[in-house]
């Protein structure tokens, strides 16, 4: 059977660019919106043209270079925002105008002292006028996440009517629990007239870290677009983490829903935003951190040794990592530490193995961890005569 395709539209250069310290120029923009139209996202993100004269003309260069993926850019409920977005999508070959407005009973009234209905007045004639400019609109309920269900299927609907092409449902402040969040796309899907016009779309903040655990509730519930960032990164927590949604769709085949991301760039993609807007990986951070595919844990080193997968549900070349790592602590075992003495020349027997462990754990013990040059002085100072492979 045939997989659903989930649409990655990646906002790295515009929620992720949010980050306080993470700006960039729009030479580094271009490297970046190159390197993730290589990478396979359908929709780019590039900017909010209003926002700046620079911000503007880094989305109107991206709009000229991406060859594959659809560039969009993000406004308020506007006009002014929408024709300046437009401008600088002109040259885009696939131009989408992201427009919306706050649709929780907080935003209508401490943001913009309204009501109920006017705003509904403004999200519809915000998708028209977009709608002159470009065919596909895409419309934000932001702070979907505490919106009143019944309120946004009415938004819903009226904004199709507009020709709205994806509703973006944001979880603005990453309030919701997956089960809200899914349960909130299933009420879209069975409650909003006109939906199969439609691409549901999850747009999900990190602040309790569910930002992807959400947006995976939202695509089991009937969304087909994940609005995400590379490393996750973005306002506050952050957002969705692209390679981790690629990933949990992929590792789990029986969902039968499928992106069009080239896995094996996931890594070096990562580094490359990491190192361009100066914001360093967590180690333990999921598919892309240093540790990712290191076990230091005695058990867990013989297990992976025997066989990768008793400890490994992915396979590092799958996102383009190399190898697995074998780290040596205080807390590693012999297997591994014959794996690495092997790996440098050491052929050790198992009475040699024994003492080269004791004087092992006395090092490990002094060091955070035991590196190939820590290796040779242990095994020459365990008082055993070892012929050197090397
Ligand atoms: O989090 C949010 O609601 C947003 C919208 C502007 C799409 O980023
Ligand atoms: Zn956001």
């Amino acid at each position: 059977m045939s997989k659903d395709k989930v649409y990655i539209f990646d906002t790295t250069l515009r929620d992720g660019e949010q980050v306080p310290g993470c700006k960039l120029d729009t030479k580094q923009k271009l490297v970046i919106a190159e390197r993730l139209d290589t990478l396979g996202v359908d929709i780019i993100e590039a900017g909010f043209p209003i926002s700046s004269p620079g911000d503007f003309n880094s989305v109107k260069e991206i709009a000229k270079v991406v060859k594959n993926a659809t560039v969009c850019g993000l406004t308020r409920s506007v006009k002014k925002d929408i024709e300046v977005a437009a401008e600088a999508l002109k040259k885009a070959k696939k131009p989408r105008i992201h427009t919306g407005i706050g649709t929780s009973d907080s935003h209508i009234q401490y943001k913009f002292n309204s009501t109920r209905e006017k705003i509904m007045e403004r999200a519809v004639e915000a998708v028209k006028y977009a709608k002159s400019f470009v065919e596909d609109v895409e419309f934000y309920a932001e702070d979907a996440g505490r919106t009143d269900n019944e309120y946004l299927a009415r938004i819903c609907e009226e904004v199709i009517k507009a020709g709205a092409t994806v509703l973006n449902i944001p979880d603005t402040t990453g309030y919701c629990l997956p089960e809200e969040y899914g349960a909130k796309m299933k009420y879209l899907r069975e409650n909003v007239k006109g939906i199969d016009k439609a691409i549901l779309s999850c747009h999900c903040h990190n602040d309790l870290g569910l930002a992807t655990a959400n947006s995976i509730a939202g695509v089991i519930h009937g969304a087909r677009q994940i609005e995400c960032t590379i490393n996750g990164i973005g306002e506050r927590a952050g957002n969705t983490s692209l390679e981790e949604v690629v990933m949990i769709l992929r590792q789990h085949p029986y969902l039968n829903l499928d992106t069009g991301i080239n896995s094996k760039l996931l890594f070096s993609t990562s580094q490359m935003v990491s190192e361009k807007m100066g914001m360093p990986v967590q180690p333990n951070k999921a598919i892309v951190g240093s540790n990712a595919f290191a076990h230091s844990s005695g058990i867990h080193q013989d297990g992976v040794i025997k066989k990768r997968e008793t400890y490994e549900i992915i396979d590092p070349n799958d996102v383009g990592v190399d190898h697995s790592s074998i780290v040596l602590t205080a807390r590693s075992g012999r297997a591994a530490l014959a794996y690495r003495a092997k790996k440098i020349g050491y052929e050790l027997t198992k009475v040699q193995l024994d003492a080269v462990y004791e004087q092992f754990l006395l090092f490990a013990d002094r060091k955070k961890e035991i590196l190939d040059e820590d290796i040779h002085e242990i095994v020459e100072s365990a008082d055993v005569n070892i012929e050197s492979l090397a």
